[in-house]
């Protein structure tokens, strides 16, 4: 909706145009009459002795004219032109776009029903399956785990094997229909700056890395007492609770010694939107493809 003022204004110079326009074409026409004398030029003169003539447009460019007019009077009648006048035909972008939609939409069932209630795991079997999840997960999830579902800071690595929610077809098909939210709470205030130091040591020391400060023996204290009910005692990670395995070396917020310091300090909320709005065969058809990226990926790792 425009404001009034603009309203006013936007109706004035649309009107005001469509008039000028008229008394233009008024004005050629009687002009045609007057100029058939010869000798009435412009007056400009070239080159000492050529002259512009006023000659009238023929009558056919006229009409042309007249009738782009006459188009512009029927279409502000139809269409929303003046202003925040809607047009005798209700016609609006939204709705046009609403329409084409229940059209894709209509369409894309037809497509879909031969994929309905299967499981994913025999999906991502079926090459076509799997191309329609592709495209999917171009459309939905590429933008935050990346295009080749590889994710990256933050954002979980789908083709790896390593999965904070676990790696079942069911699981998976889960994480992306409910969506999933890994929580961690800060621990700065609870271990101080030195535990810190020996906590991020100590997870350093997991994944088979040795940190520059920081005393692990303190910092496995630390663990058992503080993290392992979540990540576990062995530190594998628990997927029920999302809960990543710290002994892999593979990190979704960072594997540095700040990233890891950073992340026991200040805690992580990380969310995966809820996607049940997709409905449940492209769910299916998503889960289809993440299966299949990440066979493939660990098809590759086996030696
Ligand atoms: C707004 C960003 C965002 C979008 C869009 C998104 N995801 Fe996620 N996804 C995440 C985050 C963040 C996590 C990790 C949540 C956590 O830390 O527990 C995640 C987790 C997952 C997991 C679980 C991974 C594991 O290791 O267990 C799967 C599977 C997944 N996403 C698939 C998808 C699919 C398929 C789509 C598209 C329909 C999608 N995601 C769209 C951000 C997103
Ligand atoms: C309440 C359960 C819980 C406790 C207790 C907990 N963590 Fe976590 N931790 C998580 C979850 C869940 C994540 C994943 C957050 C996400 O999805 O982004 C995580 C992530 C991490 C990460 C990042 C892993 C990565 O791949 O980037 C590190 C490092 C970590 N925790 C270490 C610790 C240490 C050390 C402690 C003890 C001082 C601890 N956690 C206590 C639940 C917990």
């Amino acid at each position: 909706m425009l404001s009034s003022a603009m309203n006013l204004f936007v109706v004035a110079l649309t009107v005001l145009n469509t008039a000028a326009a008229v008394w233009l074409l008024v004005w050629m026409r009687k002009r045609r009459g007057e100029s058939r004398r010869t000798e009435d030029t412009t007056g400009h003169v070239w080159d000492a002795d050529l002259r512009e003539y006023n000659n009238p447009l023929p009558r056919w460019w006229l009409w042309l004219f007249v009738l782009s007019v006459l188009f512009a009077v029927v279409y502000a009648v139809l269409y929303p032109t003046l202003g925040n006048y809607q047009g005798t035909l209700g016609w609006t972008q939204i709705k046009q776009w609403e329409q084409m939609q229940a059209e894709q939409e209509k369409q894309a069932r037809v497509i879909l029903a031969k994929f309905a209630n299967r499981e994913p795991e025999d999906l991502a079997k079926d090459e076509q399956a799997v191309a329609i999840g592709r495209n999917l997960f171009a459309n939905h999830c590429a933008a935050c785990h990346g295009s080749d579902g590889r994710g990256g800071s933050g954002f979980p690595n789908l083709t790896d094997g390593d999965w904070l929610w676990g790696g079942e077809p069911t699981l998976i098909q889960t994480s992306i229909a409910y969506g999933r939210m890994g929580v961690m709470a800060p621990w700065a205030e609870v271990l101080g700056e030195q535990g810190l130091d020996d906590a991020a040591a100590y997870v350093m020391l997991l994944s088979g890395r040795k940190a520059l400060k920081g005393d692990v023996a303190a910092g496995q204290q630390h663990f058992a007492q503080f993290c392992a009910a979540c990540h576990g005692a062995d530190a594998k990670g628990i997927t029920a609770i999302g809960a990543p395995n710290l002994t892999d070396n593979i990190w979704l917020h960072g594997g540095s010694m700040e990233a890891i310091r950073y992340t026991i300090a200040n805690g992580r909320q990380n969310l995966m939107p809820v996607q049940e709005h997709l409905g449940d065969t492209r769910i299916r058809l998503l889960a289809a493809y993440v299966i299949s990226i990440g066979a493939t990926r660990v098809a590759q790792l086996e030696p």
